[in-house]
């Protein structure tokens, strides 16, 4: 059975025309760079990105953990979101690797990480402390919505970290989904960072692999610790070449996921036993939950749906992260919205 599935950006398969150009990849060894397309796809990341060198690697998590070991040194901290995937979904690695300790603060409704607050966790000069070294922001901010964070607010985030000696890392796993939201180059939303991870394997549909940019010094740097984490790859240049489709097509056509995502949260308002989240969507997640009259849970809607042909992820016992994607049409939207109204009857 071919399902719809909304569980993720993650899901998607690559399209045909990936799949043609995985199979007529010219490759060669990427360790030592002699793999043509991956040399390709990490120049024209560098230059979509407004960065100086980019960097292939094989998924965010890692992208996020090797910009962090350059960045921090053993106990020195980082100050990001209480409800960043760095600090939540990420296996502790800074931790368990990299001897570097996370300073959590409070993500504001809106994505971002209060000024304030940010200011307000640099640790001064003294012996007792850690020594902070890196700000770290989200854009799209996922938990939060997925919501995009402006290029001012990078700005304001980029000066303050700067005026303090610190670098200002961004995981933009969804860094195109924001710049589609709010129609600007992508350069401009990334211009005050040091380094960004991005993810060419969700809304970009790339079967595999992220990618970092940054200057020259720092993806020299990383290039010897993603070797030293075993992420170092050979003729992947057949990876590559889906990656350099995401890059060129996949990027062109993000706002048709958001318009799907608008759709399918305007249907599911009219649906009695769901409240769809106010804001929702700001990109491809619609948020929501099960209204307090709801005689089923969250797990049992789930099970409904998938044996109508839908899959989705519930959050808890009765929410909701729904994410449209290359594969979701106009009639996925439609079945959708058809099976959660068969379900909650
Ligand atoms: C915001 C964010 N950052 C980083 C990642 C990690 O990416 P990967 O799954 O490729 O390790 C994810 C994955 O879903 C994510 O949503």
């Amino acid at each position: 059975m071919e399902y719809i599935d909304l569980r993720s950006d993650t899901v998607t398969k690559p399209t045909p025309e990936m799949r043609e150009a995985m199979a007529e990849a010219e490759v060669g060894d990427d360790v030592y760079r002699d793999d043509p397309t991956v040399n390709r796809l990490e120049e024209v990341a560098a230059d979509k990105l407004g960065k100086e060198a980019a960097l292939f690697v094989p998924s965010g998590t890692m992208g996020n953990l090797i910009a962090l070991l350059v960045h921090c040194q053993r106990g020195s901290e980082v100050i990001l979101g209480n409800l960043s995937h760095i600090y939540l979904n990420e296996a502790g690695g800074m931790s368990a690797l990299g001897g570097i300790q996370p300073c959590p603060i409070q993500n504001q409704p809106d994505g971002t990480l209060a000024l304030d607050d940010i200011l307000a966790s640099i640790r001064t000069e003294d012996v007792h402390h850690p020594i902070t070294r890196l700000v770290c922001i989200e854009n799209t901010q996922n938990i939060c919505g997925g919501v995009p964070l402006t290029a001012e607010y990078t700005r304001q985030v980029g000066d303050l970290a700067h005026n303090h000696d610190l670098s200002l890392h961004i995981d933009g796993a969804r860094i195109f989904n924001s710049a589609a939201a709010q129609k600007i180059a992508v350069s401009e939303l990334v211009e005050p960072a040091d380094s960004v991870m991005f993810c060419l394997s969700k809304g970009l549909a790339s079967p595999v692999g992220s990618m970092l940019v940054g200057a020259q010094t720092f993806i020299a740097r990383a290039r010897h610790i993603r070797k030293m984490l075993g992420g170092g790859m050979r003729q992947v240049g057949v990876i590559a070449a889906a990656g350099l489709i995401s890059l060129e097509r996949m990027t062109k056509r993000l706002s048709e996921d958001h318009a799907r995502a608008k759709k399918l949260a305007d249907g599911l308002r009219q649906v009695k036993g769901l409240v769809v989240d106010a804001n929702s969507p700001y990109t491809n997640m619609v948020y929501l939950n099960l209204s307090e009259d709801a005689s089923v849970d969250a797990p049992q809607i789930t099970q409904k749906m998938k044996e109508l042909g839908v899959l989705v992820d519930p959050e808890n016992a009765r929410r909701f992260r729904l994410v449209t994607h290359y594969w979701i049409d106009d009639q996925a939207v439609e079945q959708t919205i058809s099976a959660f109204q068969q379900s909650l009857n």
